[in-house]
């Protein structure tokens, strides 16, 4: 299991992917749409979207939504989250998930009726005790427990074989709402339902991104393949599966799409150069589109009841939690000119097994003052500032609530590996092993 110990896979990717993430949001940023291509005709095509929120109608039931279940209220939330078990995830997800029991104390917390880990690793990982988990072993690319070319692949395989498990098993679900979360949020308040989800008129909601422009020149002729000939691709949203909230049903037949539409661009090569490092997130987006019965508000903030991005964003406003894709990086002048960096929170630092075992408090930033600026040269304000000084607060509580895991881990690795390797090659006793183990409530 020293997988952790290779060449700090997660961190190079990550490099990359923030690089990209960057990118488009140091584009958004600028308010201009360039991503795939610095040709100002191309980006003229962009912004079908643009500002505005994204509402289609339902059009027809399909019979899978009317299915009441009995047990859960329509305003109860389940929150996914997955992960390869890697250092650089559970270091995330430790504080991820302390910072979800934390607001699940909170007014309105008690509709977080369910937490599940959605684990894609060929063997159990040191979470396995301290988040409910769910297992996937059996992933379409084992070499993505340490060092693959895009670990992403795993990840609508992962979630479908989870969801296909809870059809069969609904009890494995807990909320009328599932959202879908990823390791790098920090909760700030409670998840909020959408509404009654047995309403089938209350749209579920996704998150917007700028960097994500389904109708771009260049992204254009592969989501039009994805979506199929005929079809208006000004009807995919700017989105990703994560975060967002919607019903079983809806989950069940979108990810359904979205695992195919995945499975189909990573066995084009065109397709994935050219959609490159977020092609996961297009291939969710052609599934909604595929779907118009079903109604889904994707917004950003301000408007958004998800999630806001410091430190860009200036407040939570709605937001139930933060996303930290980018650092909180200060420095004494624009840093694309040699502007010194006087504070630095940036998750890439924290790849390290040993900040998962043990993670220490993160510094806080300094007070603000004026002429502060974070990466891309952007400025820093008073409200991003204080936004960042609130949820690196929250960072902090979480941390201070982690056990040490050195001897779960010691255990992990000399007794859990071996004996999951050494059991038969046969889900039942697996799924005993792990899941059924594992899966209980908090
Ligand atoms: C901190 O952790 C303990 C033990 O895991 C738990 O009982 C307690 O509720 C946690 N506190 C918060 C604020 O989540
Ligand atoms: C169904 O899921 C529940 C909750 O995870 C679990 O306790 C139970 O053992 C599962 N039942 C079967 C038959 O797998
Ligand atoms: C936040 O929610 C309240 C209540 O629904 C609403 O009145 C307000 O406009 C929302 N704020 C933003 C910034 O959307």
């Amino acid at each position: 299991m020293k997988s952790q110990q290779g060449p700090n896979s997660w961190m190079i990717l990550l490099i990359v992917v923030g690089f990209s993430f960057s990118t488009g949001y140091l584009i958004g940023f600028l308010g201009k749409d360039v991503l795939f291509t610095s040709d100002p005709e191309a980006a003229l095509h962009l912004d079908s979207h643009g500002d505005q929120a994204v509402s289609r109608k339902i059009q027809a039931t399909s019979p899978l939504a009317t299915v009441k279940d009995d047990r859960l209220s329509g305003h109860s939330v389940h929150t996914l989250v997955t992960s390869s078990g890697d250092g650089y995830q559970n270091f995330q997800t430790r504080i991820m998930y302390a910072s979800y029991k934390m607001v699940q104390q909170m007014p309105g917390g008690e509709h977080m009726t369910g937490f599940t880990r959605i684990l894609h690793r060929t063997v159990p990982d040191i979470l396995m005790e301290e988040v409910p988990t769910f297992h996937v072993w059996d992933v379409l690319k084992p070499q993505c427990d340490g060092w693959c070319d895009y670990p992403v692949a795993n990840r609508p395989n992962a979630i479908m074989q989870y969801f296909r498990a809870a059809a069969a098993n609904r009890s494995m679900i807990n909320g009328a709402w599932i959202l879908m979360a990823e390791c790098d949020y920090v909760w700030m308040a409670p998840a909020r339902a959408p509404g009654d989800a047995y309403d089938l008129t209350v749209p579920g909601w996704q998150f917007y991104f700028d960097y994500i422009m389904p109708q771009h020149a260049d992204a254009a002729p592969h989501i039009q393949k994805l979506l199929g000939e005929g079809k208006n691709i000004a009807t995919v949203p700017a989105s990703g599966p994560a975060p967002a909230i919607l019903r079983f049903d809806e989950w069940m037949v979108i990810g359904t799409d979205y695992e195919k539409a995945s499975a189909t661009m990573e066995a084009d090569e065109a397709m994935k150069k050219r959609l490159g490092w977020v092609r996961e997130m297009y291939a969710w987006d052609v599934a909604v589109a595929l779907h118009p019965e079903y109604k889904v508000l994707t917004e950003k903030p301000p408007q958004s009841r998800l999630m806001v991005q410091p430190p860009f964003d200036e407040g939570m406003f709605n937001a139930s939690f933060c996303h930290y894709t980018w650092g909180v990086l200060y420095h004494e002048g624009p840093p694309s000119k040699g502007g010194k960096q006087i504070y630095r929170w940036e998750k890439r630092d924290f790849s390290d097994i040993k900040h998962v075992i043990k993670p220490a408090k993160l510094p806080m930033p300094p007070p603000y003052r004026d002429g502060l600026i974070l990466e891309f040269d952007a400025p820093l304000t008073p409200k991003r500032h204080d936004l960042n000084v609130l949820y690196l607060t929250q960072l902090n509580k979480a941390i201070d609530n982690l056990t040490d895991l050195t001897e779960y881990a010691a255990k992990v690795n000399a007794e859990i590996i071996p004996a999951f390797k050494n059991s038969k090659e046969d889900r039942l006793t697996k799924m005993a092993m792990n899941n059924i183990r594992y899966m209980h409530w908090s």
